[in-house]
């Protein structure tokens, strides 16, 4: 088999087996260096020479960069501030997670579907047409949770996706020309933040932000929760290094990508102008020298100082801007599975779904009273 063909088949099992045979920067089958050194992906990510440029990549659109620099972090800024309020109550929480009770309830799909619920308001107001809101749900149930599968899902998928795109942009058009809505939402955010910008190109971010919000978030609850309900001692320990174990062993975002600007050298490799580089906090998350037992859950390596070999929001100027509200969320959903419920995996796969998120197997979660 094709060094291609072993990557698109089992893009872990490929990593894996390049860094053990290769080591900390290796190059991936379509070229592109992959960095799983710590020190390395530091220098990459905090790129104090702008060898990757100035504006982050999580801005680009098939309409370019949406900036200037103040823009993007001003968006960063208003999305946490604007989703952050609904976290603040642990009844909030309690009433989110309310629908799953009881039954067992299949995974990973109820997590991006749990994280729509809890922040529903905040992504999009309530006075927003009926058509939207319901293929923003479609998109959270049906849409996001795998994007490789038999051709004619990925069909259903691209087109659901083309759909919200067209009515994410209709509805910008509707409220730049003046339609009042009751609360300030996401998308009054990026219509505020980026005046000068097209309506494809703010539709766009609108959807990598919904993404993050629901799919990202979800999965990550996920992770911790696959990983917590398999393991006896669960309710003994702070549900905030749980979910840093889960992020390390299984960071939602795998692997994320630069772009060279300026010619310079990683290690012994030389990149150039346009060349792509793609950090992966996969296996930098896994690397033996920086982790005892790198494959086992062990929460309690968490009671400690932060690790610098630890990236599952990125690093330097461009790192997430949610990294905290992400681990808010998580934090209080998971204190409130183990102090009101018992909960149990029951029916799990054992294999990661890869695609451009790292997506928790298929699984069922037994919920009972505490
Ligand atoms: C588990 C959930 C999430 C994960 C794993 C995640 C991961 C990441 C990563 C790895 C980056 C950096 C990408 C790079 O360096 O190229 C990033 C950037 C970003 N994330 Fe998140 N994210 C999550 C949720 C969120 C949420 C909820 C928000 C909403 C506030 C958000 C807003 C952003 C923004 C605005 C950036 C760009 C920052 C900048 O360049 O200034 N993310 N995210």
């Amino acid at each position: 088999m094709s060094a291609a063909a072993a990557f698109r088949r089992d893009p872990i099992s490929y990593l894996r087996t390049e860094f053990r045979r290769q080591g900390g920067v290796f190059t991936l089958p379509d070229a592109v260096l992959c960095v799983a050194d710590p020190a390395i992906a530091q220098e990459v990510l905090r790129d104090p020479e702008h060898h990757y440029g100035e504006l982050s990549g999580f801005f680009q659109t098939s309409f370019g960069n949406l900036g200037p620099r103040t823009v993007q972090s001003t968006i960063g800024k208003q999305a946490r501030q604007l989703l952050r309020p609904q976290i603040a109550e642990p009844a909030t929480v309690r009433k989110a997670l309310a629908p799953l009770g009881g039954e067992a309830a299949g995974w990973p799909t109820a997590g991006p579907v749990l994280a729509y619920e809890f922040f529903r308001q905040a992504l999009l107001s309530e006075a927003s047409p009926l058509h939207l809101h319901e293929v923003l749900r479609s998109m959270v149930t049906d849409g996001m949770v795998m994007l490789t599968g038999p051709i004619p899902v990925r069909l259903r998928r691209s087109f659901l996706r083309q759909r919200m795109l067209r009515l994410v942009e209709r509805e910008i058009r509707r409220r730049q020309s003046g339609a009042r809505i009751d609360s300030v939402d996401l998308l009054d955010l990026l219509i505020q933040a980026a005046p000068e910008a097209c309506a494809e190109a703010i539709a766009e971010i609108y959807l990598l932000l919904f993404r993050s919000v629901t799919s990202a978030v979800g999965f990550t609850l996920g992770w911790a929760l696959w990983l917590a309900g398999r393991w006896e001692r669960i309710t003994d320990l702070p549900p905030a290094w749980v979910v840093k174990e889960s992020q390390r062993l299984f960071p939602t975002a795998w692997m994320f990508s630069r772009t060279g600007a300026r010619e310079h050298t990683l290690g012994t490799r030389r990149v150039g102008v346009g060349d792509r580089v793609r950090v992966c906090p996969y296996l930098i998350h896994r690397h033996p020298q920086c982790w005892d037992e790198p494959d086992m859950f062990r929460p309690e390596r968490w009671s400690g100082a932060p690790h610098y070999a630890f990236m599952p929001f990125g690093s330097g100027p461009f790192a997430c801007t949610g990294a905290s509200l992400v681990q808010a969320f998580a934090e209080a959903a998971l204190h409130v599975f183990t102090e009101d419920l018992r909960f149990s995996v029951v029916r799990s796969g054992e294999r990661p779904l890869v695609s451009a998120l790292l997506v928790p197997p298929r699984f069922w979660l037994r919920l009972d009273p505490a």
